[in-house]
């Protein structure tokens, strides 16, 4: 997989005892690679970075705190780094915004100097998000030439960790001068709403309504009619690892921005996946939240991955039914037996990346 570039490569997750990290980390760990996460503790209590007991280093540590996390830098040596710390929530952004810009743009700018003064970072994939752009509600996908911009706190501050992307890129990881005047080449990826099992975070739809259902509670659902490019949280993990290949490679032309997200036309909108997830158990029950005056979030917001998909070969593996299938499978085990399906998760998408001859997948 990936073209074995992991094996025994030193990787530094931040963002590890989060969904999408804790995620990365057990599938990093799967392919040889010795992770060090660095991230505040797990936001929530259950959560999945607990449940895997991943055999990892991990820092707990804050990514505003500059010192501490060159300090991390300088004792553990990574290769490369997946930045996936951050304030993720949008709802939440409107109660702290100086939180949120404060961790998800300084840290950010806090991560990308602690790998300019390590020496030993050659790669870093920055994860921003769909959010980025600046929202226009209409009905195409945003491409990455797409104006960048951003509504409420989050958003807005996606889109100014893009800029500073683009600003380190340029000033100091500019790939006319990698090999020479420095040893580092800098991406991002932004995805769209991730779905899969472990996730207990506040104001999500899914795990709004696997807590509801174990409660035998009904859970409002906010926003019916909102589109979002949903994937399982496999699919965007699938490119960033295929974008951090490129780049260790020293690929030079993949150190750009990259869209990674479902065909642009299977877009659903909340109302159609709490619907499919209702039809995968049964007994979960819903209204539609009919209150008004919610804090402002898009309405329509697709991804174009056509260059992903043209330049990187890379493809989604499931559509958005089996994606909620096993997202809604892998809460019933965990809620009826306890058990933690996220290395049989792991193995199936593999599985079904090989059948489907996917470009970092070898038969
Ligand atoms: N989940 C989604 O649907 C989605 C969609 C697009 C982009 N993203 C992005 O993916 C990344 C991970 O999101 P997630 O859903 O796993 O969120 P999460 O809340 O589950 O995890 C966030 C992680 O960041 C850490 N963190 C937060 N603030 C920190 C700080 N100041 N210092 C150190 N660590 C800090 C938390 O401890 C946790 O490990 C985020 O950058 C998010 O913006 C998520």
């Amino acid at each position: 997989m990936f073209n074995n570039i992991y094996n025994r490569r030193k990787v530094l997750i931040t963002g590890h005892t989060g969904f999408k990290g804790s995620w990365l980390a057990l599938w990093l760990f799967k392919i040889g690679a010795e992770v060090i996460g660095y991230a505040l503790p797990p936001p929530t209590e259950p959560n999945h970075f607990e449940l895997l007991h991943a055999d990892m280093i991990s820092e707990i540590g804050d990514i505003r705190d500059a010192e501490k996390l060159k300090k991390v830098f300088k004792e553990y040596k990574p290769e490369i780094v997946f930045h996936l710390a951050a304030q993720p929530l949008v709802r939440l952004s409107y109660k702290d915004p100086v939180e949120t810009f404060a961790s998800n743009v300084m840290g950010t700018i806090n991560v990308f100097e602690a790998s300019r003064e390590s020496g030993s970072v050659h790669a870093i994939v920055n994860i921003t998000s769909d959010k980025c752009y600046e929202n226009r509600e209409w009905v195409w996908g945003y491409r990455e030439i797409d104006p960048l911009g951003g509504y409420d706190p989050y958003s807005a501050s996606k889109g100014c960790s893009e800029l500073i992307t683009s600003c380190w890129r340029n000033s100091f990881f500019n790939p006319k001068g990698y090999g020479s005047i420095h040893q580092t080449l800098l991406a991002s990826g932004r995805a769209g709403n991730v779905i899969g099992g472990g996730d207990w975070a506040v104001d999500r739809l899914i795990p709004d309504m696997m807590c509801a259902v174990t409660q035998n509670e009904k859970v409002k659902i906010r926003n019916p009619n909102a589109s979002r490019p949903w994937q399982h949280v496999l699919e965007p993990l699938s490119g960033y690892l295929l974008l951090g290949q490129k780049l260790l490679e020293g690929r030079k032309e993949f150190a750009e921005a990259w869209n990674f997200g479902p065909f642009e036309d299977r877009n659903a909108t909340v109302g159609e996946i709490a619907g499919q997830i209702k039809m995968s158990w049964p007994k979960i029950d819903y209204e539609i939240d009919t209150t008004h005056n919610q804090p402002h979030e898009a309405g329509m917001l697709s991804l174009d991955c056509s260059k992903a998909r043209t330049k990187m070969q890379w493809k989604p593996v499931w559509n958005s039914n089996t994606a909620v299938e096993k997202t809604t499978l892998w809460y019933r085990a965990f809620y009826e037996t306890k058990e933690v399906l996220s290395l049989d998760d792991i193995n199936s998408y593999i599985a079904d990346a090989k059948s489907k001859h996917l470009s970092w997948v070898k038969e």
